[in-house]
């Protein structure tokens, strides 16, 4: 699924992005060499990223 239709960035690859950089979306993005462009999207994207980030940790505790 496209969270960012500016982009085309998918939520796969948002999610591995989360483990691999630290950062707000908008860091995230700049990673991915797609920076924001209408910004609609960066709320959506900024739980995504959370959510990964917690879920890794709760991988790591186990
Ligand atoms: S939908 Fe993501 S920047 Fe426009």
């Amino acid at each position: 699924m496209y969270i960012c239709i500016c982009n085309a960035i998918r939520e796969s690859e948002l999610r591995s992005a989360a483990l691999t950089c630290s950062g707000d979306a908008d860091a995230v993005y700049a990673a991915l060499g797609r920076p924001p462009q209408c910004r609609q999207c960066l709320d959506e994207a900024a739980v995504i990223l959370a959510d990964e980030r917690e879920r890794s940790r709760m991988v790591t505790c186990v």
